[in-house]
């Protein structure tokens, strides 16, 4: 049954479980097949209704802050990882109360936080973050290695040694990449950092794999990671954790024409929702989202821009070309919007964020939130 998009409370960011499973059971089986453990990282995709399902297919989660860890802890349960740029003093004790890994972004931060570490009645392995100093993603706000990064230590900083106590190291250098370029980044971190890879249990991969889109070489990343086994017998765990891949192409931001505008021979359809507040990385990245049943082109006979809800000059996107012209209260249903929205949402202008829903297995919508007054106040 196709989903009626029209009868869905709008604005409101819907998920397909059974897209989620689709994408889960495909992860479950590369980490089976691999030996690398997969965790979700949820500053991509932290819709935790939908966390029952996750859990039956991967062991847990990775935290970029506290709230994070707590939202692992309390709501998936299972492993919690943690990497954050800086932990807090106010912060660590509990910290360390949820997660079992936890990665430093400096070597400053661990001797900081070491004797809280080795204080600590549950034992944490730890890990220091590297700068690979290589990096093939193009668009330099997601790129971890630009020069003058703040984001993990570089080679010198180690001297060729681990620094005592520490049992992994964690890197993240890739953003919607293939398992040729994690490849490519390997061999440069054997380059710089071989003498340390000989001294660890564990290595985390980071995210940025993107396994669940389309035309993924799954075989390739497999014997990658089988063969990074073999080759360091010291390494017992291989974690990759991505954020995308869970959330890729599993949902919709489905919206509402609320009028239209015509200026400078351009229309622009107004939207009960915002591209800025409700799909930022459209600006930011930026990419034009696709619009199912529209092309994205200025060419065609009923073209618009979608116009967002804010006064942001820049809250809007497009063009697209549709089939028919648009008329007040028509559908728009924007794709693959279920990682890095619900997560980057803001409420500027005091617009609503959208509802959040799940088109279930069995064909029938949940409304799991609708947010009002109270969460915008809640805010300031
Ligand atoms: C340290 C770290 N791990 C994992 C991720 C998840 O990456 P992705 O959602 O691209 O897979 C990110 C994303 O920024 C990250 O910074």
């Amino acid at each position: 049954m196709s989903i009626p998009f029209s009868e869905i409370p709008s604005p409101c960011f819907l998920l397909e479980e059974k897209l989620l499973r689709k994408n889960l059971t495909l992860i479950k089986s590369i980490a089976e097949q691999s030996g690398a453990k997969i965790i979700l990282a949820l500053k991509g995709f932290s819709m935790y209704s939908t966390f029952d399902l996750v859990k039956q297919y991967v062991p847990g989660t990775t935290a970029s802050s506290l709230n994070e860890a707590r939202l692992g802890a309390l709501e998936f349960g299972g492993e919690v990882h943690a990497y954050n740029v800086a932990y807090l003093e106010s912060e660590f004790e509990e910290t360390m109360q949820h997660c079992g890994h936890i990665t430093f972004n400096s070597i400053a931060q661990w001797e900081k936080f070491k004797p809280q570490i080795q204080a600590n009645k549950k034992k944490i392995s730890c890990a220091i973050r590297i700068n690979p100093e290589y990096s093939e993603v193009e668009t330099d706000l997601y790129n971890p290695c630009i020069p003058g990064s703040r984001l993990g230590m570089t080679a010198d900083k180690f001297n060729g040694k681990l620094p005592q106590g520490i049992e992994g190291l964690h890197m993240h250098n890739l953003c919607e990449k293939d398992s040729y370029a994690l490849e490519r980044t390997w061999l440069e971190i054997e380059k710089r950092f071989g003498s340390l890879l000989t001294q660890i249990q564990w290595f985390n991969m980071g995210g940025g794999h993107l396994m669940t889109r389309l035309g993924y070489d799954h075989p390739h990343l497999i014997s990658f990671i089988k063969g990074v086994y073999k080759k360091y017998p010291n390494i017992k765990e291989i974690i990759l954790e991505p954020g995308s891949a869970f959330g890729w192409k599993t949902g919709y931001l489905v919206s509402k024409v609320l009028d239209f505008v015509e200026s400078g021979g351009k229309n622009v359809a107004i939207l009960d929702c915002s591209i800025s507040a409700h799909m930022p990385d459209c600006i930011e990245m930026p990419y034009t989202a696709k619009i199912s049943d529209a092309e994205v082109t200025e060419k065609g006979n009923y073209v618009y821009k979608m116009g967002g809800l804010t006064c942001l000059a820049g809250d809007h996107m497009g063009p697209y070309a549709f089939k028919k012209p648009l008329k007040i209260g028509d559908t728009i249903v924007f794709e693959d919007m279920m990682h890095y929205t619900m997560v980057k949402t803001t409420t500027f202008n005091g617009v609503n964020l959208p509802n959040i829903g799940i088109w279930r297995e069995d064909n029938t919508f949940k409304l799991i939130k609708s947010f009002g007054y109270e969460e915008y106040k809640a805010r300031l």
